[in-house]
C-alpha cells in the first residue's frame, strides 16, 4: 500500500433523514440538547472557515501531492458536514428557534471582523486548534457513553461527524507544520481559537435558551455523568497539544474510526 493510500481521506455523501427526531433528542434533556444543537449552528460556517484558511496556502502543499490529496479529501469532508449540519439547522429553524438570528450576529462578528482582523498564519493556527478540539470531541463521541441517550435519528449524523474528524485530523497540522511550525504560533491559534469558539458556543447556547418553551434551565443528571467522562479526554487532549514532537497521528485511531462508520450505518 502507497503512503497515498494509507492515509486516503474519502469524502462520502451520507444523507440523514433526522426530520422525525423529538425535539429534546438528547438524553431527553432539553439542556444537554441545546449545547449540541448550539454546537450545530456553529459548524457549517465555521468549517467554511477552515477550508479557507487552509486553501490560502495552496502554494506551500501544490507540489507535495501526498498533502494535497489529504487536503482534498479533508476539504470535501468539511464541505459534506457544512452541508449536513445546515440540513439540521434549518429543521431548528422551522421548529422556531431563532437559528437566523444567531447566524447574522456570529457572521457579522466572527467572519467580517475577526477573520479580517487576523493574519492567515493565525487563521490557520487557529484552525489547526479548532481541528484539535474536533477530534478530541470525535474521541469523546465514539469511547463514552455521551450519546448513548441520543435519538436514533440524529446519532449516525453525529457518528459520521465524528469519525471523519478523526480520518482528517492531522491536515491542517501539517500544513502548519510547513507553514510556521513555532509552538508560539499554535499556541496564540488556540488561545483565539478556544477564545471564539468558546463565546459562540455559549452565544448560541444562551439564545436557544432564551427562545425556548420547556423552561428548563437545569439539565439533568446524566448531564454531570458525561461531563465528568469527558473531562480526564479533553485535558489530556490538551496537554498533548503543547507537548514538543506531539502529532495529531501519532496513535492509530483507525479501527475506532472504522468502529465508528459502522455504528453511523455507513459500510466502511
Ligand atoms: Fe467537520
Ligand atoms: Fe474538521
Amino acid at each position: 500500500m502507497t503512503e497515498i493510500e494509507s492515509r486516503r481521506i474519502p469524502v462520502r455523501a451520507p444523507r440523514f433523514d433526522f426530520n422525525d427526531a423529538p425535539e429534546a433528542w438528547l438524553d431527553d434533556d432539553p439542556v444537554a440538547t441545546r449545547v449540541v444543537d448550539a454546537l450545530s449552528l456553529v459548524f457549517p460556517e465555521g468549517e467554511r472557515f477552515f477550508i479557507r484558511s487552509v486553501k490560502h496556502y495552496a502554494r506551500v502543499f501544490e507540489d507535495d501531492p501526498e498533502l494535497a490529496a489529504r487536503v482534498r479529501g479533508f476539504i470535501g469532508q468539511e464541505g459534506r458536514h457544512g452541508h449536513e449540519h445546515e440540513r439540521w439547522n434549518k429543521l431548528l429553524a422551522s421548529r422556531g428557534h431563532p437559528v437566523e438570528r444567531f447566524l447574522a450576529f456570529y457572521r457579522a462578528l466572527a467572519y467580517d471582523r475577526i477573520e479580517k482582523a487576523t493574519p492567515p498564519h493565525l487563521r490557520l493556527a487557529t484552525t489547526v486548534a479548532l481541528e484539535h478540539m474536533t477530534s478530541t470531541l470525535a474521541v469523546i463521541a465514539l469511547t463514552t457513553p455521551v450519546l448513548d441517550g441520543a435519538h436514533p435519528a440524529v446519532r449516525p449524523l453525529l457518528y459520521w461527524h465524528a469519525v471523519e474528524e478523526i480520518e482528517h485530523r492531522a491536515v491542517a497540522w501539517d500544513v502548519l507544520a510547513k507553514v510556521d511550525p513555532r509552538l508560539s504560533t499554535r499556541a496564540l491559534g488556540f488561545a483565539i481559537g478556544t477564545g471564539v469558539l468558546g463565546l459562540f458556543w455559549a452565544r448560541a447556547f444562551a439564545m436557544l435558551g432564551e427562545a425556548s418553551k420547556d423552561g428548563r434551565t437545569r439539565p439533568r443528571r446524566r448531564f454531570g455523568r458525561n461531563l465528568r467522562a469527558m473531562a480526564p479526554i479533553l485535558a489530556r487532549s490538551m496537554a498533548d497539544y503543547f507537548r514538543p514532537g506531539f502529532h495529531p497521528e501519532e496513535k492509530d485511531l483507525s479501527a475506532l474510526a472504522r468502529e465508528g462508520l459502522v455504528r453511523a450505518g455507513i459500510t466502511p
